[in-house]
């Protein structure tokens, strides 16, 4: 398939470049660099062995999106773009409203103009707020997000879903994310964090190359094993290998289509850290703090879904995770910037 990818130069859609050229597609990128540097593409062409077309577009640039959709003719478009910082969304709710909403309905709409109604849409865990079942399952209901960031994924979803009730030749497949971590096995591409990191993996490889004194640990009085949050931690490119098996589903024309990429296993902070050091011969400080506000005790996925309709099912276990983000982070201490 010839797919467009926006958000490519980013942790996730950098990943899915690969694995969607290992398949045999044709990648075009779209990324406007505001999270992310263009070495990214660099290196997966270092990777894959091929230049992977690039251009520098915002998703709110009609112009600009219409050019790459009249050059090329998409059969389908993967959407990473997106800002995804939970606490900078609670400081900036315009702009992330304008940046999600606002440059995804343009999107939306150049690609109808141009005939593409295909599209595959990174949603996540957060939709379901605090989950009303554990392992949760794709029927749980969603629930009430707590910033500004998991409603646009929640709002973003249902436009999507009424747009494809109202014209069912679009099919649209919405993948709810657990937390993904890890990078690729060469080390070359992974997470690149703008500032202090917010998510528990990149604050712990800066722990361990040296750039934070300790992790801190948001509470140990949770109900839980014990007492740390859980999470469904799953390996950026078994993430990604989710998505090229997602296409399956739209050249089936399923319509409308959910899915969750967990593991369908719940790790604590504390079995995090331990796994982290097993992996890489290496301690990690840390200091218990109080609770982060919004967060939830567990969240952990049921996968069958995706198992049963797409065939696909995570490979990579919290070890690998661990090693391939200390991998990556060893190797490039200031990300791209090196
Ligand atoms: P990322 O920031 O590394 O990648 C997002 C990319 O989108 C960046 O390269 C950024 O420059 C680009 N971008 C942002 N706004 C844009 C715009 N207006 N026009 C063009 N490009 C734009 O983040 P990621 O972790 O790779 O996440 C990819 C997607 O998955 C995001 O939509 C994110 O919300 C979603 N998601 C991520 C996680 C996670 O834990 N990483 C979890 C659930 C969902
Ligand atoms: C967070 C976001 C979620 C987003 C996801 C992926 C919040 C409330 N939720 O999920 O909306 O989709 O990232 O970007 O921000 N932890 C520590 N110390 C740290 C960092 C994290 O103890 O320095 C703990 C957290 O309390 C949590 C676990 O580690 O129990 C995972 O945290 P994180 O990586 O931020 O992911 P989520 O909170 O699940």
């Amino acid at each position: 398939m010839n797919i467009l990818v926006t958000g490519g130069a980013g942790f996730i859609g950098s990943h899915t470049v690969i694995e969607l050229i290992n398949a045999g597609h044709q990648v075009v990128v779209v990324d406007n660099l505001a999270n992310s540097s263009s070495k990214s593409l660099q290196r997966v062409a270092q990777i894959v062995g091929q230049e992977i077309p690039f251009f520098e577009v915002d998703i709110r640039d009609r112009q600009g999106l219409s050019a790459v959709m009249e050059q090329y003719r998409f059969d389908c478009c993967i959407h990473f773009a997106g800002l995804k910082a939970v606490g900078e969304s609670v400081q900036f709710p315009w702009e992330y409203y304008d940046n999600n909403i606002a440059g995804t309905l343009v999107l939306l709409d150049v690609m109808r103009k141009h005939g593409c109604k295909n599209i595959i849409f990174s949603s996540s865990a957060t939709v379901y707020g605090d989950p009303a079942q554990i392992p949760i399952t794709e029927e749980c209901p969603k629930g009430q997000c707590t910033n500004p960031y998991g409603q646009t994924k929640s709002m973003l979803e249902q436009i999507m879903a009424d747009m494809q009730k109202a014209d069912p030749e679009w099919n649209v497949v919405l993948l709810r994310y657990f937390n993904p971590i890890g990078a690729h096995r060469s080390g070359l591409i992974g997470e690149n964090p703008n500032g202090i990191p917010n998510n528990l993996m990149p604050y712990i490889t800066q722990v361990a190359v040296g750039k934070r004194e300790h992790l801190n640990v948001f509470g140990n009085d949770y109900d839980t094993p014990d007492g740390t949050g859980v999470r469904d931690y799953i390996h950026v490119v078994d993430l990604a290998s989710g998505h090229v098996k997602a296409l399956q589903a739209i050249e089936q024309h399923c319509g409308l289509a959910v899915y969750n990429l967990g593991t369908g296993r719940g790790y604590s902070v504390l079995d995090v850290v331990h796994a982290f050091e097993d992996a890489n011969d290496l301690k990690i400080p840390y200091m218990i703090q109080a609770r982060r506000p919004g967060d939830i005790a567990t969240c952990y996925s049921d996968p069958a879904k995706a198992e049963r309709e797409l065939g696909w099912k995570a490979q990579f276990g919290l070890l690998d995770m661990c090693r391939d983000s200390w991998n990556w982070q060893k190797n490039n201490p200031s990300g791209f910037e090196d």
